[in-house]
C-alpha cells in the first residue's frame, strides 16, 4: 500500500527533475486518470491509500511523462470539441486552433443536408465535430494513411457520428465528386522548421502529419490543381496553414473563379487559416 501524498510528491520531483515544462497538470491528470476521481478531489485524498497495481500504473505513466512522451498518447484519449477522442501515435493529437476551426465553419456556414470532406482527417476530430453538431451534412472523413483511418473509424462510432471514410491521396479517393465544404488541416511545416519543434512532437507525433516539401506547401499546391472539379457552386474550403504562410498561400490559389478569398487569425492574432470560395 502507498499513500497518495507521498506519491503525488515523488511524482512531482520526477517530472520537475526531468524539466517537464506543465509538471503539475501532468500528474493531477495522471493521478484523476488512474484513480478514476476529479482532479480537484485528490486534494481531500491526501491521506488515501493506493494498491500496488494502482501505484505501478502511475508509476508507469509518470515515467513515460518524464520522457516528454505528450498525456494525450499516455492516457490514450482527450477531449476536442465535444467529442471524446481515442489517440494512437498513427494520429496527430488534435490542436485548440483546430478547435477554433471548426467553431468558426460551423458559424459561418449553414451545413444542413449539405456535403463535407475532411481531408488530412487524422484522429477524424474535425468532420466528427462537425457531424454532432450537424446530423443532416453527409460527411466524409479522409486519409492517405490506413492506421490513422482506423482510429478515425473507432472515433466516429465512440461518438455516434455515421460519417463515411476514404482512404487515399488528398482529393484522389473523391474523383467524380462533389462537396459543399472542404476543410483541410494538411502537414505544412517545412523540414527545417520541423527541426525546431519541441521534443514532445518530434519524438512521438507521426512525422508525416507534419511535414511538407516546398517549404512546407506541398499539400496546398497539390490540391489547388484541379480543386474547381470537386466543389459544387458557392463551395467552400477551409484550411488550416502555418503563421507565416497567408501569403504564399494567397499566390498558390490564384484562378480566377475565387470569388472570395480571406486569411482568418487565430484567438493569439496570428494568421491561422485560409477560406476561398468559388463562383
Ligand atoms: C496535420 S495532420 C491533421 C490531422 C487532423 N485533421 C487534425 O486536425 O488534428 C495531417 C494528416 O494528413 C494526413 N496526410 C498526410 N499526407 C496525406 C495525403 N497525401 N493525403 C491525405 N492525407 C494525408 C496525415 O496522415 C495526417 O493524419
Amino acid at each position: 500500500m502507498h499513500i497518495l501524498k507521498d506519491l503525488l510528491q515523488s511524482s512531482l520531483l520526477e517530472l520537475k527533475k526531468n524539466e517537464i515544462q506543465d509538471a503539475k497538470s501532468s500528474l493531477d491528470e495522471i493521478f484523476a486518470f488512474v484513480l478514476n476521481c476529479k482532479k480537484a478531489d485528490l486534494y481531500f485524498m491526501q491521506n488515501f491509500k493506493i494498491d500496488d497495481k494502482k501505484a505501478k500504473k502511475i508509476s508507469s505513466f509518470i515515467k513515460r511523462r518524464s520522457k516528454h512522451e505528450p498525456l494525450e498518447y499516455i492516457l490514450k484519449k482527450m477531449w476536442f470539441y465535444d467529442s471524446e477522442l481515442f489517440l494512437t501515435k498513427d494520429v496527430l493529437i488534435p490542436r485548440p486552433e483546430t478547435e477554433l476551426l471548426v467553431d468558426i465553419i460551423l458559424k459561418e456556414n449553414d451545413l444542413n443536408n449539405k456535403t463535407v470532406w475532411d481531408v488530412c482527417t487524422g484522429s477524424g476530430c474535425i468532420g466528427i465535430a462537425i457531424k454532432k453538431k450537424v446530423a443532416s451534412a453527409k460527411v466524409f472523413l479522409s486519409d492517405i494513411s490506413k492506421k490513422a483511418l482506423n482510429v478515425a473509424k473507432k472515433n466516429s462510432l465512440h461518438n455516434g457520428a455515421e460519417v463515411f471514410f476514404k482512404v487515399g491521396d488528398l482529393l484522389n479517393p473523391f474523383k467524380g465528386q462533389k462537396a459543399d465544404l472542404i476543410v483541410c488541416n494538411p502537414p505544412y511545416v517545412s523540414e527545417e522548421d520541423y527541426g525546431l519543434l519541441s521534443k514532445e512532437i518530434t519524438d512521438f507525433e507521426p512525422k508525416g502529419a507534419f511535414v511538407a516539401k516546398n517549404n512546407g506547401f506541398e499539400f496546398y499546391q497539390k490540391i489547388s490543381k484541379n480543386i474547381e472539379k470537386y466543389l459544387n457552386p458557392k463551395g467552400r474550403i477551409y484550411f488550416e496553414i502555418g503563421k507565416d504562410q497567408a501569403d504564399g498561400i494567397k499566390n498558390i490559389f490564384n484562378d480566377p473563379f475565387w470569388r472570395a478569398k480571406k486569411i482568418i487569425k487565430d484567438l493569439s492574432g496570428k494568421n491561422r487559416f485560409f477560406l476561398l470560395e468559388i463562383e
